[in-house]
């Protein structure tokens, strides 16, 4: 066991870490980059037969558990913009609870990192029996939903051991913004936008690398909360998956209270919670919402909102209303591909805070790597 951590003390820690290399070898041939802006393009070899279909098709579900759900949230923005078709999100259990409407006209989207959860194999079966266009995105080849679906992807992320999920997260959402890419088509109309994204995409790891280094920084930021009951995450637009993702971590690994709110909604309900003591992270990195965003930390700081503020590197000062505000910058990207690395000082806070905790790391408890029964 302890060779396969190398000279990490746990699998989340390594799997964190590990990222410029997994994201690395999940684009490993499937980008070109040729002499000429024109040649730049994806390939994904298992899609190639059907992608007229999906283009074709009435709309795109996806469907999924957990980490594999919230992945696809990130990718549902970019997938709608370049491929013009509806996308609609399912969780399999609930899927599967309400009987909804799946047509022939759908493709459905199973998104598993193991490829074996009891709930999203069953949605596959249901998908299947009502004749849609079923596309497997796992990390393990073999794997149930990856035999029984018509064509997919592999992320080919490399094993993950840690229960909770880390670098097959970070993974899956470059294979959807790849499938993106693919579905999108080359049009003129998105070509700048296409060369940005795999642009964006070649320079991800080192991207990665980068924010990596805020390690020591996270681990400080987890000291400061160590005690604390609940934790609140407030995202949008491209990081509103990343809000979910991020309190899941802390949830299921740091056994700690903690939400993920769609910052839109924030004067519904959360508001009423603010005080001077509940910590609330805000992701404000540069997008189309940052200037919502923006408002969103101004009426928090006027309720004395305990703020952690996530900002693209040298916005800190725009962005930070007083000084008690803690600030996490991390470097800019192509807004779809930001939540690959919004996530990572989340994960790196969630691990450090179940540390310092004494909590088990890789094994929480009452949690299953894979939930294969229902
Ligand atoms: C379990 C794991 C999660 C995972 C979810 C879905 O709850 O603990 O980390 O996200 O199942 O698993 P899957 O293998 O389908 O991605």
């Amino acid at each position: 066991e302890q060779i396969n951590k190398g000279h990490y003390d746990h699998y989340m820690q390594k799997e964190i870490h590990e990222q410029p290399e997994s994201l690395t070898t999940t684009m490993r041939g499937r980008l070109i980059r040729g002499g000429s802006s024109k040649s730049k393009t994806v390939l994904l070899g298992g899609l190639k037969d059907h992608l007229k279909t999906i283009r074709r098709s009435r709309r795109i579900v996806f469907i999924g558990c957990g980490t594999s759900y919230n992945a696809a949230l990130a990718a549902r923005p970019i997938l709608e913009e370049l491929s013009g078709v509806p996308v609609t999100m399912e969780i399999a259990s609930d899927l599967l609870d309400r009987q909804g409407p799946i047509y022939r006209e759908d493709t459905a989207i199973f998104v598993s990192q193991s490829g074996e959860t009891a709930d999203t194999l069953l949605a596959l079966q249901y998908a299947l029996d009502n004749g849609a266009l079923c596309v497997g995105i796992t990390n393990t080849v073999g794997s149930a939903i990856a035999r029984n679906t018509h064509c997919g992807v592999h992320i080919n992320a490399g094993a993950e051991i840690g229960v909770a999920s880390t670098k097959a997260y970070t993974s899956q959402i470059v294979v959807m913004a790849m499938l993106a890419l693919a579905i999108g088509g080359d049009t003129i109309s998105n070509e700048a936008r296409r060369e940005a994204i795999i642009d964006g995409l070649f320079d991800l790891p080192n991207k990665v690398r980068e924010v990596l280094k805020q390690d020591q920084e996270m681990k400080d930021l987890a000291k400061l909360l160590i005690s604390e009951q609940s934790l609140l995450v407030f995202g949008r637009g491209f990081n509103y998956a990343t809000a979910l993702e991020g309190a899941l971590k802390v949830k299921e690994v740091a056994l700690m209270h903690s939400e993920g709110i769609l910052a839109g909604e924030m004067k519904h309900g959360p508001l009423a919670l603010v005080d001077e003591n509940l910590p609330i992270i805000v992701l404000a990195t540069r997008d189309a919402c940052f200037s919502k965003q923006q408002s969103v930390i101004q009426q928090l700081h006027a309720r004395k909102g305990r703020l952690i503020v996530m900002c693209s590197k040298g916005d800190a000062a725009s962005v930070c209303p007083a000084e008690s505000c803690r600030i996490i910058e991390v470097p800019h990207v192509e807004d779809c591909l930001q939540p690959v690395i919004n996530i990572i000082p989340l994960q790196l806070l969630a691990y450090h805070l179940t540390v310092l905790r004494g909590f088990n790391v890789d094994q929480p408890r009452n949690l299953a790597k894979s939930v294969t029964t229902q």
